[in-house]
């Protein structure tokens, strides 16, 4: 069949997505499969199935594209696409939902409060302060890749940090500051036939994995697979796929924690529902550990595309 790899799009992470869906789409070809490059933003997708489409392979990060609302079109083209349906994509795609979900579930993640856009923050910094500490970091709920997110090092800067979140969102989530190691693990597959890949660790320059860091720096270390424990492995891929699998998810995904220093304790940040595959990404990188070429990693995820 004729396979659509959707790409670009309309979200602050778009550069990203030409990086991602440019490799897939290269990846597919190169295993002999018919596949073409679909840039959202110049296309609409309610013309995929009079072009011919019969299967799409969703390298779209963000809005639009990893938070369930191409799905919902796909769902009614009846078009078979990778990754995560409807729900598991808009909820992974909010910080905010994704915590009520793990909390609710008895899986650790960091405290955390939010702030709707045009709240009063000084009113509430001391509160806030008191009671995530310091430092804290600052996102807007619906972003990946760190954009509009920041370290608040200090009180003060809590308001600055507020006003950069919402910039991009509705809300600003305010996150205790973990101290430890940050790993992330991918999953494959659905329901009780999920694959735990490797555990990477991430060590970016003084501990700030930015956006430059993800995708231009060459400074950042990642470890793979990374130099913990055979149990605690064990532990944080279950905890990982159990967090997938809470929120619904499918095809694949991947989770990142934080490993706090003091006691090994892990606690989850996000669920990424469409992962990077740059050549700076991390599922490649972990399949890759695990024996999984890229190109075999693309044909995997595409053969499970499902509605
Ligand atoms: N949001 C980026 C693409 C990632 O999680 O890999
Ligand atoms: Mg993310």
């Amino acid at each position: 069949g004729k396979v659509a790899v959707l790409y670009g799009g309309v979200s602050a992470e778009r550069e990203v997505s030409i990086k991602s869906g440019t490799m897939v789409h290269a990846a597919l070809m190169a295993q002999g499969i018919d596949a073409h490059l679909f840039d959202t933003q110049d296309k609409s997708v309610f013309d995929l199935k009079t072009e011919g489409f019969d299967r799409a392979f969703i390298a779209l990060h963000g809005r639009f594209g990893e938070d369930g609302t191409l799905q919902g079109a796909l769902e009614l083209l009846g078009i078979p696409y990778t990754g995560s349906g409807v729900l598991a994509s808009a909820l992974a795609m909010n910080k905010v939902r994704t915590k009520q979900v793990w909390l609710q579930s008895g899986l650790a993640t960091p405290l955390y409060r939010v702030l709707p856009r045009g709240a009063d923050v000084d009113a509430v910094t001391d509160e806030i302060v008191a009671e995530l500490g310091l430092p804290m970091f600052v996102k807007p709920p619906h972003e990946g890749s760190s954009l509009g997110a920041g370290k608040v090092n200090s009180a003060n800067e809590l308001k600055a940090a507020c006003e950069l979140a919402w910039r991009y969102d509705t809300h600003a989530l305010i996150e205790q500051c973990i101290e430890g190691r940050e790993l992330t693990c991918a999953v494959l597959g659905s329901g009780v036939d999920t694959l735990s890949l490797p555990i990477v660790e991430i060590k970016a320059p003084s501990g700030d994995y930015n956006f430059h860091n993800k995708y231009n720096g060459n400074d950042t270390v990642y470890d793979c697979p990374a130099q913990v424990s055979p149990e605690l492995t064990i532990e944080i891929q279950r905890m990982i796929s159990d967090a997938y699998r809470a929120l619904g998810c499918s095809g694949w995904g991947r989770g990142d924690v934080l490993l706090r220093t003091s006691d090994n304790k892990p606690y989850l940040l996000e669920m990424n529902t469409s992962p990077g595959m740059t050549d700076h990404s991390l599922v490649p990188m972990a399949a890759r550990t695990f024996g999984i070429s890229y190109e075999e990693l693309v044909v995997r995820i595409l053969c499970d595309a499902r509605l």
